[in-house]
């Protein structure tokens, strides 16, 4: 047997038991001749201790002697002895072993380690090594207790996820790796086949087509542990490769599938946290999170919503305003409500002149001319710009934001666009200056009643809000709808601010689905060359479905709130996408190009 408990199981009831333990090495202490070790697992530590005054055979002790000298960090070793008391004082209240330490009878060396480049022991204030050192190193990084603890919390995560499918009748089936491409709205991942020279697999970029396959093939309800790929700009949310929990099901609309989600969210809550998780989750249109929160991902944990004002100021003779105004721009602002305001600054009030004007020129660097204020003060709102407003338009001011005393007005001006992209920036920027978020734990909220289409905003070209299977609002596109109207029958789920997932009711009617690609520009001999097979299977009774995708990285890292996904995963890329372990991307020998038939451009002639 290689050992008896884990290094987290000793406690006092196991005193003057005989036990073996096996794990690495972490921390040495030599205190005149008494060597204490800390001895690590998966499961915890416990202290193990060479006290040569505690064993009476001479040859053992110089034999123990002389082999922990080859004991460095991190080696792996097994001990044996007896469990017995620390000396009092010297317990460890902050680890559940902390009340006993092992008295050593005999050990053994299992493996050595070469020395470490950076210490997997985490201690108080010590400070983490580079991320590209720890992804080179991944192996030891996962050794660290906090790197283990998320991956053991995302364990149990899909776990939860996982039963609670299973209790609700859902199967879970692979899907393949290699595949058609799917336009998830991504670059694909190519992957070049050796049997037909020329053809190109593409790793899929979501489950999406098969998983309707599989409604169409009668299977009801689907979910999979899903990995995707898709080759696009590196975020600290998103990684070229990550994991979905990927849902679709038969007979159904988009309030049940939405519903499911929060059964299974509410599962995944109670196991991990132990708490009950408040569903229904709150719904947002699309209109209004874009108008008050001037973003589709909104975080509702606090205020500081937007108000379009554009009506009220108009009345004003202030310049900036009139001049945008002319162009058909528009006004948004704010209030930061005196009891957001946390720092007092030198002139008295909360969010002071120096703030207010750090502000401004934080809105000078998100590309709009600038930031107006106004502040309450004694019932009335001034400022350097007040001057422009008549009496009636700051009365309306304050009705419009309920202004009270030492509230503060902050307004944004620009195309309707600009105005609510920036305003929903500096809704976070205050959040997080503000510390509005101390204390406030987590909100789903559902984003619904989004478009169907969305124009590209450099090329403006119509391209799909979600994706090319969305069913239309009302069943089809009617004739002759101005397309940006069109709503699809499509959700997001949003979790503090952050998009963690995404679904829609499909078009089951080919003939919609038609319509659909042809919106997009397909001719019908693109839409039989791309999506030829789906529109055939489509053909053949396929039922109403619908589905949806969360991001189990995404979750599982606002759930730890984690700065990057890459904390949640085993072996994630860097932020230039590349493998440091395993040093991939890596070129291939000329013999596997050939055998693909395939020729790599030198570098020179790629750049041409
Ligand atoms: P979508 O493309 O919105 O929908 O993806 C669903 C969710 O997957 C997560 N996600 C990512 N996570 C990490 N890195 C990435 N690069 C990345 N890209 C997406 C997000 C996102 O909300 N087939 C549809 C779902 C459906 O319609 O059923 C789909 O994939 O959390």
């Amino acid at each position: 047997m290689m050992r008896t408990h884990t290094c987290g199981e000793l406690r006092s009831e196991q005193l003057g038991e005989k036990v073996k333990l096996a794990g690495w090495v972490r921390f040495s202490r030599d205190h005149g001749g008494v060597l204490f070790l800390d001895l690590a697992d998966a499961y915890g530590t416990t202290q193990v201790v060479f006290d040569p005054e505690a064993l009476k055979d001479r040859t053992t002790i110089e034999g123990l002697e002389s082999l922990f000298k080859t004991f460095g960090r991190e080696s792996v070793i097994s001990v044996h002895g007896t469990v017995r008391n620390r000396v009092p004082g010297t317990e460890d209240s902050r680890n559940p072993t902390g009340e006993v330490e092992v008295l050593i009878e005999g050990a053994e060396l299992l493996n050595s380690s070469r020395p470490l480049p950076f210490e997997v022991a985490e201690q108080k204030g010590s400070l983490l090594p580079g991320e590209d050192l720890r992804l080179r190193y991944r192996y030891l990084d996962l050794r660290r207790t906090s790197m283990s603890n998320n991956l053991r919390f995302r364990h149990r995560v899909i776990s939860a996820a996982r039963c609670c499918l299973d209790d609700a009748g859902f199967v879970e089936v692979e899907t393949p790796m290699l595949t058609r491409s799917t336009p998830e709205g991504a670059r694909d991942f190519i992957v070049p086949s050796r049997t037909s020279p020329g053809s190109f697999y593409a790793l899929p970029q979501s489950p999406q087509l098969y998983k309707q396959m599989l409604m169409v093939g009668g299977l009801d309800k689907y979910y999979q542990i899903a990995r995707c790929f898709r080759d696009e700009d590196s975020r600290a949310d998103r990684q070229p490769e990550f994991t979905q929990l990927d849902i679709e099901m038969s007979f159904v609309d988009d309030r049940d599938i939405q519903a499911i989600i929060e059964k299974v969210l509410a599962r995944v809550w109670k196991d991990v946290f132990g708490k009950d998780l408040s569903i229904p989750f709150p719904r947002i249109t699309y209109h209004d999170a874009m108008h008050k929160y001037g973003t589709d991902a909104p975080d509702i944990r606090y205020g500081l919503e937007l108000n379009d004002v554009t009506d009220i100021v108009q009345r004003s003779n202030y310049s900036i305003f009139q001049r945008i105004l002319k162009k058909g721009g528009k006004v948004v602002g704010m209030n930061v409500r005196a009891e957001y305001t946390t720092t007092p600054s030198s002139d008295g009030s909360l969010v002071g002149r120096s703030e207010v004007d750090r502000l401004i020129e934080w809105a000078k660097t998100q590309g709009m001319g600038g930031l107006t204020w106004m502040r309450m003060v004694d019932g009335e709102l001034t400022s350097n710009i007040v001057k422009y407003f008549p009496s009636d338009v700051t009365a309306d001011l304050i009705k419009e934001f309920d202004a009270k005393e030492g509230d503060l007005l902050l307004f944004l001006a620009g195309s309707e666009i600009a105005a609510l992209k920036a305003g929903g920036d500096l809704r976070r920027k205050l959040a997080r200056d503000l510390n509005l978020l101390d204390g406030k734990g987590h909100q789903f909220v559902w984003l619904v009643e989004c478009p169907l289409f969305q124009r590209d905003s450099v090329t403006g070209q119509l391209e799909m809000f979600h994706h090319p299977f969305v069913r239309p609002v009302d069943g089809c596109l009617i004739e002759g709808e101005d397309l940006t109207n069109a709503g699809g029958l499509s959700y997001d789920l949003v979790l503090d601010g952050s998009e963690i997932g995404s679904g829609s009711m499909r078009c089951h009617d080919p003939e919609v689905q038609r319509q659909l690609f042809r919106c997009l520009g397909m001719t019908n001999e693109e839409m039989e060359a791309e999506f030829g097979f789906l529109l055939e299977a489509l053909s053949y009774g396929a039922p109403p479905h619908g589905g949806i995708a969360l991001g189990i990285d995404r979750l599982v890292s606002l759930m730890l709130g984690c700065e990057t996904i890459r904390e949640v995963i085993a072996f994630p890329k860097n932020k230039k996408f590349q493998g440091l372990m395993d040093r991939s991307p890596a070129p291939v020998e000329d013999s596997k190009l050939n055998e693909l038939q395939l020729l790599c451009l030198a570098e020179d002639e790629s750049e041409e």
